[in-house]
């Protein structure tokens, strides 16, 4: 599973290729960009000033997102529980020998990292950071039934390269982690992966694209179980889901991939949702696509 070869993204950062799952660990426009756009800004950190926060980040990778969000609770003196699932260990291998990528961060994410290597955990008076290694399907049974995140970063690879991570049965366990006002985050903004969100009582929103980057629609989604969208405020970097990815929402594509006892293969849990797309009469995902003018490109998610 741990083949990995080093890639320039277009921000300068470093990030990594799997050669087993056939992708790049980050998009080509930038791993640490991504990270901050997509992650880190759509958390709202500065509500947790001075308080405690509780966040799961699911698949840590080389942990950039972990990485980012520790740095800014440095900075604001935030206090932290920090559970991380991964099941391979050469990414975080691959950070702690980076110097390009350790010079992005306070030396305190460094001597964090180096820990959950070594020890699988940190603590100190602001922190306490935990990392389980395996099956995220698994390991989430480990996280204490108490803990209610505040944050989840759901950043695996994309969901037909790695539909475990995507099925009504995996996000309904991590979504019953989540605080009622906790957001959920990942970077996808596939039909299924939003249709089994909302389906699993959650409100979901789409975060803006950014100035720079036009050519996508959206740049992932946000779920939150209890939300006043009242409060949704225009400085926040989501916002309600588009007519154009409501209609997404009732194509073929929305059919969610399925995996009943959390212990499937990929090619099952790809087939099982081919065949239930090929018996069913939603709409064609290509003419909702031809609708709205939609290329492949900007359908990446
Ligand atoms: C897109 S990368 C994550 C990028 C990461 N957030 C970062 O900052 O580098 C996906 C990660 O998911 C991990 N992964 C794949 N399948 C997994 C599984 N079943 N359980 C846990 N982690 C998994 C891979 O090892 C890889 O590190």
């Amino acid at each position: 599973m741990s083949e990995l070869t080093e890639v320039l993204t277009k921000d300068g950062s470093y990030s990594l290729r799997s050669k087993f799952f056939q992708e790049n660990f980050h998009s080509s426009i930038g791993a640490l960009e991504e990270t901050k756009l997509k992650f880190t800004a759509t958390s709202n950190l500065q509500r947790f000033k001075g308080k405690s926060l509780n966040v799961l980040d699911i698949c840590f990778g080389l942990g950039y997102n972990s990485a980012s969000l520790l740095n800014e609770l440095i900075k604001q003196k935030s206090n932290l529980n920090l559970y991380a699932l991964e099941i391979d260990k050469k990414p975080l291998e691959y950070s702690l020998r980076s110097e390009s990528f350790q010079k992005l961060w306070a030396p305190k994410v460094k001597k964090i990292f180096a820990s959950l290597y070594q020890k699988n955990y940190f603590k100190d008076q602001f922190f306490r950071c935990n990392v389980l290694w395996g099956d995220a399907r698994e390991k989430i049974n480990f996280i204490p039934s108490s803990i209610k995140f505040d944050l989840i970063y759901l950043d695996g690879f994309s969901p037909q390269k790695c539909p475990q991570l995507w099925t009504v049965e995996f996000l309904s366990k991590v979504t019953k982690t989540l605080n009622s006002q906790g957001y959920l985050i990942t970077y996808s903004s596939s039909a299924a992966v939003r249709k089994t969100l909302r389906n699993l009582g959650l409100e979901i929103f789409t975060i803006k694209p950014s100035f720079n980057n036009r050519t996508f629609w959206s740049q992932g989604t946000v779920a939150i179980s209890e939300f006043d969208k009242n409060k949704l405020k225009p400085n926040f970097n989501f916002e309600n889901l588009s007519l154009m990815e409501e209609e997404h929402l009732l194509t073929k594509a929305s059919i969610p991939y399925r995996d009943q006892d959390l212990k499937s293969s990929k090619d099952d849990i790809l087939k099982k949702r081919l065949d239930e797309q090929l018996l069913s009469n939603l709409l064609s995902t290509n003419k909702w696509r031809e609708k709205w003018g939609m290329t492949k490109l900007s359908l990446k998610s």
